[in-house]
């Protein structure tokens, strides 16, 4: 089979186009045949080597390897002891997180606990946007969210944050989105209650006392995110950035950090399945590039402006 691999950690150019063995699912697997597999920010940040992870906590992934986390496809077998799914059920998840799911590849071998049925009505470059960043929201953002709260979104139009916008909505929270400008429109139709373009307002001036704020962006400017919380309030840094405990407490507010690591989980992705069946959840995806093009692909999600998703293409 066709699939991209890395023999060495470095920049986009170390994605090879290559023939390599098709895997044979083992018990508890299925064999799935990958229409389109899901990019996120782990698959470039895991490629280059984990630069931002101090050394000493740096995981060790094999070389050779396959990258990717997310995909959606049909089974093309099931190993021994798979009772729940069958030869051509259509199903996507994200596979074997926090190692690589082997997603960005014609064929890969799954868990069956990572896998859902495949939402009805979208297409699998749709359904392999999905999983990871939907997983995202819901165990760091959506589970513990009340009706009524505030939330400050930032980094909103990216894969994680035009989901968290979504979904905190549902939950009948009120919404602040901060992007850059060419995001407003997309944002104010995913239903955000008020847009902040960070490129030429101050977030920490324009906004104050909110509940919690989703850190979707990270980086330098985190800390600065914690003067817009009320007392009492709370940061979730889904992203690395420098804003500390010990800062937060002087300013009577937290930040989070007792969150169990992101995990598959199938009855959190059959419930997100549902929300896009109903048409009350949307995912975008800005970019299709062909399997053999995910160089391209890593270029473009490693500048870390994109709207949406960027997803490869497997089955046209
Ligand atoms: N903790 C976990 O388990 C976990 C799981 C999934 C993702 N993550 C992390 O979460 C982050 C977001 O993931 P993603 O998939 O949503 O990435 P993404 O699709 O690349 O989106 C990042 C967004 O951040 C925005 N942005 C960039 N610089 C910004 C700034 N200075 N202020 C505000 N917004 C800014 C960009 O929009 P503009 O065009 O507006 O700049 C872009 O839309 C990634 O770093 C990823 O590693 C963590």
């Amino acid at each position: 089979m066709k699939a991209i691999r890395i023999h060495r950690s470095g920049g986009p150019e170390v994605l090879q186009y290559e023939e390599v063995p098709r895997p044979v699912a083992g018990p508890g697997e299925v064999l799935m045949r990958i229409y389109a597999a899901g990019m996120n920010a782990a698959d470039w940040r895991a490629r280059a080597g984990f630069p931002d992870v101090p050394e000493h906590l740096r995981p060790n992934l094999p070389k050779p390897s396959i990258p990717g986390s997310d995909a959606s496809g049909i089974i093309e077998a099931v190993g021994p002891d798979v009772t729940e799914f069958q030869v051509g059920d259509a199903v996507f998840g994200m596979l074997r997180f926090p190692q690589t799911g082997r997603t960005y590849a014609e064929y890969t071998t799954a868990p069956m606990a990572d896998l859902a049925p495949k939402p009805a009505g979208i297409t699998h470059i749709q359904a392999a946007a999905l999983p990871m960043a939907g997983l995202t929201v819901w165990q760091f953002l959506y589970q513990d969210l009340a009706a009524g709260q505030s939330v400050l979104i930032n980094g909103a139009a990216g894969g994680v944050g035009h989901l968290a916008v979504q979904l905190a909505k549902l939950k009948g929270a009120r919404v602040i989105a901060v992007a850059s400008g060419r995001h407003e429109k997309f944002l104010l139709d995913l239903g955000c209650d008020q847009f902040i373009d960070y490129t030429t307002t101050s977030v920490e001036q324009a906004v104050r006392e909110v509940d919690l704020v989703y850190d979707a962006a990270g980086g330098a400017g985190q800390d600065r995110l914690l003067s817009v919380l009320k007392r009492g309030g709370r940061l979730i840094p889904v992203n690395l950035g420098n804003a500390s405990a010990e800062r937060a407490a002087q300013m009577g507010v937290t930040v989070s950090t007792n969150h169990p690591r992101l995990h598959a989980d199938r009855t959190q992705l059959l419930e997100i399945a549902g929300l896009i069946e109903s048409e009350r959840v949307r995912v975008a995806v800005e970019t299709v590039f062909p399997l053999a093009e995910a160089r391209q692909a890593h270029e473009l999600v490693e500048r870390q402006h994109v709207q949406g998703k960027i997803v490869l293409s497997v089955v046209e």
